[in-house]
């Protein structure tokens, strides 16, 4: 038990640590005189040093392994820092510096974190989930590494994904971290690359078919049910064919989501929402087509789809407006290739593989990148898509930045300033003809730390699309009309947490009203959940 740990024990352990905090009592009591330099220092002193230190650091991939480091001495101190400023932090703990770790993750390995469960595990996996100490699990968020950001298969390197991904559950959210696991679910992986590199940390071996996976990931998730009870599956970078297929076969039997499919579509919805307050338009009128029907590509139409039919379209009516476009060409009603899930959407049209024509032909008011594909929107795609509306809404938003399908001063100066734009990373400000433009940063970030507060709040036992619905609905709402003004379409990052918890809030209500909660209802919500919010401060641990 944690709460036993003493001396040197107490110091290595990151969620007990106070490292020069721990007071004179405190060093007397738990067996810690020695251990420390004399003086006693607050936790905004102990603060300042990590600043100094972060500030003597290089490059941001020199800072995500500081910080990570810090995490694994002292958690609170960690969280401290990271709350204090995310707008600083994100990039250097997500996207994009986390690709960029992801990709080293087998060089710049120092400790484990989390769980690795791969497919020796089979016929034990509950026995190994039962090894976690904390035994209160809320949330595990899930990879198999299968595509991680835009970078493809990165197998066992991408644990780093669901380790910054529960960061910010907490950063953002504020949801205790003691009861978030990041998992990595190794099937192998079918990167030569890195199976070929000797210090590569995964299974060995190619990635399996269905017949071989479907009765493994069906072990893992009744194993956490009987060991995590209440706990959420967080879904993360599977493979687009596997976060389809087991999305669909979980969604209504456990508390799970997947957040390249769900969370993509809520945060997108936003920026739409937004887009068409600055627009004075509406989204049932819009048509929108998207480069790459993968798992965001597909997880996007069917929030925008929800959402327009939201403003009164039929079912048939909103789908009839979205269009994908993908490696292969525009999906139409003659393509063979199709998954089920992409099948609603191949309408009836001419092959077309190119974008241009596509766009002269379907006449989108909307376009999304999701495609992996940086660059893809070109000067001709832009000047095209200016012809169809008078503010074009172009998003271009795979990840990492240099996988963006263009840049904000691309699609500025190629609209000649009317884009309302938006990309998966938070570009700088862009000056163009006299004006300032502030591109927004449609990232997962502002949604899935919300959702997953209401989940961790309410212990819902099922997580709908309407849940995600309504935390774009609520987002979008905190957006000033002079925030909108000036160009944003996404709120600011300075003030996360706040928009989070309200957007936490909202949801948590819905999953009330909807009978989804395994938890008796407050009085009030809002208060009830505030006192939930984690709080980087150091407790007493004196004992007698
Ligand atoms: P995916 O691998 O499931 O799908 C990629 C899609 O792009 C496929 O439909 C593929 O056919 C298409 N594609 C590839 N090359 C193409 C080409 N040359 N021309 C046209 N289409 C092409 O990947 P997923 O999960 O859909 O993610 C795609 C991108 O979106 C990634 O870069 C990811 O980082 C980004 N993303 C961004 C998020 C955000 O919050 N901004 C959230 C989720 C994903």
């Amino acid at each position: 038990m944690t709460e036993e740990l003493r001396g040197r024990d107490l110091l290595d352990s990151p969620a007990m640590n106070k490292g020069t905090a721990f007071s004179l009592d405190e060093r007397v009591s738990l067996g810690l005189e020695g251990f420390l330099p004399p003086s006693v220092e607050t936790i905004d002193l102990q603060h300042r040093r990590v600043l100094q230190q972060l500030g003597q650091k290089p490059t941001d991939l020199e800072r995500y392994i500081y910080l990570i480091q810090l995490l694994d001495s002292n958690e609170t101190l960690f969280y401290h820092v990271v709350m204090s400023n995310p707008a600083y932090f994100l990039p250097i703990l997500y996207d994009p510096t986390v690709g960029e770790a992801c990709l080293k993750f087998n060089h710049i390995y120092r400790r484990p974190r989390g769980m690795y469960i791969s497919m020796r595990d089979k016929g034990k996996v509950r026995q190994v989930l039962s090894n976690w100490p904390q035994k209160d699990v809320r949330v595990i968020c899930a990879t198999t590494g299968g595509r991680i950001l835009g970078l493809g298969d990165l197998g066992a390197n991408g644990m780093g994904i669901p380790i910054g991904k529960l960061q910010l559950y907490t950063a953002c959210a504020g949801v205790p971290p003691q009861g978030l696991l990041p998992a990595l679910i190794d099937f192998g992986t079918n990167n030569r690359e890195l199976l070929n590199d000797p210090l590569y940390l995964g299974l060995r071996q190619t990635r399996p078919d269905w017949d071989v996976l479907d009765p493994f990931v069906d072990e893992f998730v009744q194993s956490v049910q009987e060991q995590f009870p209440l706990c959420c599956i967080h879904f993360e970078d599977w493979r687009g064919v596997d976060a389809f297929h087991y999305l669909e076969r979980y969604r209504d039997k456990v508390s799970c989501f997947n957040d390249d499919i769900q969370g993509t579509g809520s945060v997108t919805v936003v920026g739409l929402h937004n887009a068409m307050r600055i627009s004075g338009q509406n989204l049932k009128d819009q048509r929108v087509l998207f480069l790459g029907a993968g798992s965001a590509g597909i997880g996007i139409a069917g929030m925008v789809a929800s959402a327009m039919k939201l403003e009164g379209l039929s079912d048939s009516q909103a789908r009839d407006r979205v269009w994908l476009f993908d490696i292969n060409g525009l999906l139409e009603s003659t393509r063979k290739d199709l998954l089920p899930e992409q099948k609603p959407y191949a309408h009836v049209h001419d092959p077309s593989h190119s974008l241009v024509e596509s766009i002269n032909s379907i006449g989108p008011t909307i376009l999304i990148g999701v495609s992996t594909v940086g660059g893809a929107f070109n000067q001709a795609v832009i000047e095209a898509m200016s012809r169809n509306a008078e503010r074009p809404i172009i998003f271009a938003l795979s990840n990492p930045t240099e996988k963006a399908e263009c840049t904000p001063e691309e699609a500025y100066k190629w609209s000649s300033g009317k884009a309302l734009y938006a990309a998966g990373v938070q570009f700088p400000p862009v000056q163009y003809g006299g004006k300032t433009f502030l591109p927004g940063q449609a990232n997962n970030f502002y949604i899935y730390p919300a959702v997953g507060f209401a989940i961790y709040a309410t212990s819902a036992k099922r997580v709908t699309d309407e849940m995600f619905i309504e935390a774009a609905k609520a987002t979008a709402d905190q957006m000033t009309d002079e925030q909108l003004k000036m160009g944003m379409l996404f709120p600011a990052q300075s003030n996360v947490l706040e928009t989070e918890v309200r957007t936490a809030i909202s949801v948590a209500a819905l999953v009330f009203d909807r009978n989804l909660a395994r938890v008796d209802r407050p009085m009030d919500v809002a208060s009830w959940m505030r006192a939930m919010i984690y709080k980087p401060q150091y407790g007493s641990q004196v004992r007698s």
